[in-house]
């Protein structure tokens, strides 16, 4: 166990967030795949808290749900009625006892800050045998928030809220981030003495720092390096930036470990996207949920991708993938949809106008052009023609169609499941296959071609048809209908019937 493993966490998120001026919770709104509440818990998990203790009271019951199904683990506290940020700590201490060893106190609307930087406060907590470990960051707008203030040995005394600031100390360039390590004991004790709620209705967990020090007790600051980092989100503007600096946090991260981003204004990662090294990702591509893109795959211009694997080699353009799986070598778009259950083997092709859903393709089988492939098993190396639909869906329940090896499915065929395509057979083009097709055999299930002559000359005088036909017919070496007929590989009208 580490020195600086704290006791407890407590993420302060029973705020309203009316500035989001939203139905959902303030810190269930997302950024890269992950809700700020998410994102506080993930960099305090970084420390491996013995407890994890988190405050609610604005949409308490989303937030509960959440939490419930995102960290079990946690421990939910209500804080009724929003009394401030003094109010929110007290209420946990009320409800859980006190604490021994260290708390930090974090909040869950402040998306940016890192695991290590919380790492670096407790450690200098630790280190420094403080009561109150205050983190803090200079900032060239301090304006909103509470202001550092130091003795001329240049120790923290207290900390001043914006409101109740003298003009001197609003010059004061070094702020409180609302993140804090406490020692638990004293702090269960100097909770109690923060004086009630001010004009506004608020205590304030800040006058801990001045009643420790009262006391005579170690107080200390650590600052954090990068400002950016203690940034609140409260407003959807704010939001916006926020994952603008988290998506640009994400794509450095890659880059530097030998993923190619060719446009990083234009491509979004999830936080739990992995990519390997040789990767390549082009411009306007978005890699949601646990997407994982392997070495030499290229995957975009144009792409979404969410919880897809993309293996090494292939490559995807203007496509959008859910919950499939993309083999080695593959070959996606431009212009696909894969839905959840696709799973492309090595060599493969899904081409341009194509769907698939629940479908798996053999090695180096193709689904070139224009067709739906629902609910199905393909073999490898076989070639689904142009057109052709999974007919998958009998109005009221779905069926399974199996294709074999090395099968020809002929363009635009029905394939009205449940039905099979046994190994190295063909299917005739546009046909409507409702038999079981034995292996090697040719399928055709089409009307058979009637030609009228003359139709167009009684029925359709006068017209271009009518001239065009005419002036062909004065030339019959070069009527073209005949020509075709003869010339033809189709089956014969014999083999049909
Ligand atoms: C607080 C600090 C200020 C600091 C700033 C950093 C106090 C008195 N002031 O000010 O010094 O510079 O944060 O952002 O602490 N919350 C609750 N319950 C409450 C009140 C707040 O859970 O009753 C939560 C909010 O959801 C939010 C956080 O605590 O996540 C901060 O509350 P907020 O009211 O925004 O504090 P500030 O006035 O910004
Ligand atoms: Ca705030």
């Amino acid at each position: 166990m580490s020195p600086s493993r704290p006791a407890a966490v407590i993420i302060l998120a029973a705020g309203e967030g009316t500035r989001m001026k939203s139905t959902v919770p303030k810190v269930l709104h997302a950024l890269c795949g992950r809700t700020m509440l998410g994102h506080a818990i993930a960099a305090v998990r970084e420390l491996s808290p013995q407890r994890l203790v988190v405050v609610v009271g604005h949409g308490r019951d989303q937030v509960s749900e959440y939490l419930a199904r995102e960290a079990p683990d946690a421990q939910v506290v209500i804080q009724e009625r929003q009394g401030g940020t003094g109010h929110a700590v007290r209420t946990v201490i009320e409800a859980a006892g006190g604490i021994e060893g260290q708390v930090i106190v974090t909040y869950g609307d402040m998306p940016l800050l890192r695991g290590a930087t919380l790492a670096e406060l407790a450690a200098e907590h630790d280190a420094a045998g403080n009561m109150v470990t205050v983190l803090t960051a200079t900032s060239s707008d301090p304006a909103g928030y509470g202001r550092i203030i130091r003795d001329a040995s240049g120790a923290i005394t207290e900390i001043v809220e914006e409101a109740d600031a003298t003009g001197e100390q609003r010059l004061i360039d070094e702020i409180n981030s609302g993140c804090y390590a406490f020692e638990g004991s004293m702090l269960a004790d100097a909770i109690k003495r923060v004086p009630p709620a001010n004009v506004l209705g608020q205590e304030y967990l800040t006058d801990v720092v001045a009643i420790l020090r009262g006391d005579g007790y170690r107080v200390g600051t650590r600052r954090a390096a990068d400002s950016a980092e203690i940034q609140g989100v409260n407003d959807r503007v704010q939001l916006a930036r926020a994952r603008r600096v988290y998506n640009d946090r994400l794509l450095e991260h890659w880059m530097r470990a030998g993923v190619t981003i060719i446009d990083p204004a234009t491509t979004w990662l999830d936080a739990d996207v992995t990519l390997e090294p040789d990767a390549e990702i082009g411009p306007s591509t978005q890699l949601e949920g646990r997407t994982a893109i392997a070495s030499g795959a290229q995957v975009g211009p144009g792409c979404v991708l969410r919880d897809t694997v993309v293996g090494a080699g292939a490559t995807v353009i203007n496509a959008v993938c859910e919950s499939a799986e993309i083999g080695p070598g593959a070959s996606v778009g431009p212009y696909t949809r894969l839905r959840p259950g696709t799973r492309l083997g090595p060599g493969t092709r899904a081409g341009s106008f194509v769907e698939l859903k629940n479908a798996v393709v053999g090695e180096g089988s193709k689904v070139p052009h224009l067709s739906y492939v629902g609910d199905a098993d393909i073999g490898a190396g076989s070639n689904i023609g142009a057109a052709t639909v999974f007919v998958n869906y009998d109005g009221v329940a779905k069926h399974h169609t199996i294709v074999g090896d090395h099968v020809r499915i002929g363009s635009d065929t029905m394939l009205v499941a449940p039905v099979e395509v046994g190994d190295g057979a063909y299917t005739a083009a546009g046909s409507v296959i409702t038999q079981n097709v034995p292996p090697g055999e040719m399928a055709i299930g089409r009307a058979r071609q009637r030609n009228l002559p003359g139709w167009v000359a009684r029925r359709r005088p006068g017209t271009r048809s009518a001239a065009a036909a005419e002036a062909a017919q004065g030339h019959p070496a070069q009527g073209h209908a005949a020509g075709a007929a003869q010339g033809k590989e189709a089956p014969s009208e014999g083999e049909s019937a």
